[in-house]
């Protein structure tokens, strides 16, 4: 019955998981992509991209004049679901994050539309979360793109500052954004010191730059690959995780007969 008890235990306490960060963008001739799958490498974050529900449209023909069309439609009636071009549906639980970045190419001067049109039906449900801004441009900076995503995530803590990538950087884009991460903190901003209740014995787990610390009483800790191959194992109270890929693994903490596992992102 103890054995019953304890795995009960397990079970629930590794639903927990660590502050989440979510990627949501949109690219139609796939710079912001790029950066992107940039930032994922570097921040294990989970990722959605954004795409209209009409295929083939070409927003950059007849001088941009799709593109311009849609952007002054919300710019006419911004508060009306109308004026924004449908998209597909995301199949993506904003519950489950504590930080969203919004990677949005600039559409005269504006955020790209159909992002806007995501933002305008989800981003109420991101107030309070952490929000970070990229914005891709071929000259304009990040010009109105900020203030779209003020109006469209009313409630959101926004993270300054915003960066802005130019059309011209993206092939070279890794550094800005390491630095940028650097700039916001962004290691500080998704760790954090958790605590892991097990049976009466609790242990703080703070997850940071280059290493895991440990407090409390437990008898060994190991990280493992989402893939299952254990990545190291230790019975001290700071790990070392510097030589790990970033990424997300699962870590798991044991205790005489019972065990935790909890999601942890790593970010080297
Ligand atoms: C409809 C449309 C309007 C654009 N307007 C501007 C603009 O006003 N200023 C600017 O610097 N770039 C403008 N661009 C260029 C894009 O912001 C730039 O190419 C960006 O990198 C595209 O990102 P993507 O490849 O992820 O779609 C526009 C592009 C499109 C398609």
């Amino acid at each position: 019955m103890r054995k019953l008890i304890l795995t009960l235990t397990v079970v629930l306490t590794a639903i927990a998981v660590n502050a989440k960060t979510l990627i949501v963008y949109y690219s139609f001739t796939n710079n912001v992509h790029t950066v992107v799958t940039d930032l994922q490498s570097q921040t294990g974050a989970d990722v959605v991209r954004i795409e209209p529900a009409e295929e083939g449209l070409d927003y950059a023909a007849n001088n941009y004049a799709l593109g311009s069309a849609l952007i002054s439609a919300i710019r006419n009636h911004p508060g009306e679901a109308s004026s924004y071009p449908e998209i597909k549906p995301v199949d993506v639980n904003l519950d489950d994050y504590d930080m969203v970045i919004v990677a949005a190419p600039l559409w005269w001067s504006n955020m790209a539309a159909p992002l806007q049109t995501y933002l305008f039906h989800h981003g109420a449900q991101m107030s309070g979360k952490k929000i970070g801004l990229i914005v891709s441009s071929a000259s304009s900076g990040i010009s109105g793109v900020e203030s779209d995503a003020h109006r469209l995530i009313p409630g959101g803590d926004f993270i300054a500052p915003s960066l802005w990538i130019r059309s011209s950087q993206t092939s070279g884009c890794h550094s800005l954004i390491s630095n940028w991460l650097e700039q916001i903190g962004y290691k500080e901003l998704t760790s954090g010191v958790e605590s892991v209740v097990m049976s009466g014995l609790k242990v703080d787990m703070n997850v940071t730059s280059g290493g895991i610390h440990l407090n409390g009483n437990f008898d060994s800790f190991a990280l493992y690959s989402l893939s299952g191959t254990k990545v190291l194992e230790s019975s001290d109270n700071v790990v070392e995780t510097s030589a790990l890929a970033s990424g997300v693994y699962v870590a798991r903490i044991n205790s005489g007969s019972c065990f935790v596992s909890k999601k942890v992102v790593i970010t080297n």
